[in-house]
């Protein structure tokens, strides 16, 4: 089976939308110190483009959970995999992820940072599937809203490929 890759969101739409979120955020958060926790791999480069544009000071951590392997359906299970290095406790989190699908990641991450005692916990993601939700879950920062559809580049990938793209693009099967 081949893939074909159709771009969807624009490296351009990209950037200007995450220039947007970190001014977002800078206004939020003014006065205080945050911590940005990318969820690995698929939010790194999302993470470090956003860090970049958040005028607070920012701290980076990092957290790596199960992900799909080869297929496209989420097996529904959140194993940790590699832990943040320095504590929460006391810190304001954002929790970045690039996707938010059935919502299980980001739902199950909130309830663990909470149990952790950090000083609050806001979520924020690039792309947002609410068709497939099976948790609910309130993001606090969305870049953009797409259809149930499967996505690479820019971090995300299909069978570990494609990360690298500097677009978005939706992924079918010939
Ligand atoms: P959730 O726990 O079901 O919300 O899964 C979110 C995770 O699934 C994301 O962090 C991605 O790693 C992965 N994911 C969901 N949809 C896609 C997609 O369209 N392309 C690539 N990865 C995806
Ligand atoms: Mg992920």
């Amino acid at each position: 089976m081949a893939e074909i890759i159709n771009e969807l969101i624009s490296e351009k739409e990209i950037d200007r939308k995450v220039r947007e979120l970190g001014r977002q955020i800078s206004m939020d958060y003014a006065g205080k110190e945050v911590v940005l926790i990318g969820i690995l791999k698929g939010a790194c480069f999302f993470m470090c483009d956003l860090a970049k544009r958040i005028e607070v000071p920012v701290c980076i951590d990092f957290m790596s959970v199960s992900s799909y392997g080869k297929s496209t359906e989420s097996s529904g299970i959140v194993r940790i995999i590699k832990d943040v290095d320095d504590p929460v406790e006391g810190k304001h989190v954002i929790i970045v992820e690039d996707i938010v699908d059935s919502g299980r990641t980001l739902h199950n991450l909130t309830e663990l940072f909470k149990e952790r005692n950090a000083a609050s916990i806001r979520t924020c993601t690039l792309l947002d599937k609410p068709d497939r939700r099976v948790v609910d879950l309130k993001v606090d920062y969305t870049g953009f809203v797409i259809p149930d559809r499967f996505v690479v580049g820019y971090g995300m990938d299909y069978d570990q490929r494609y990360r690298t793209l500097p677009y978005i693009g939706h992924v079918s099967f010939t």
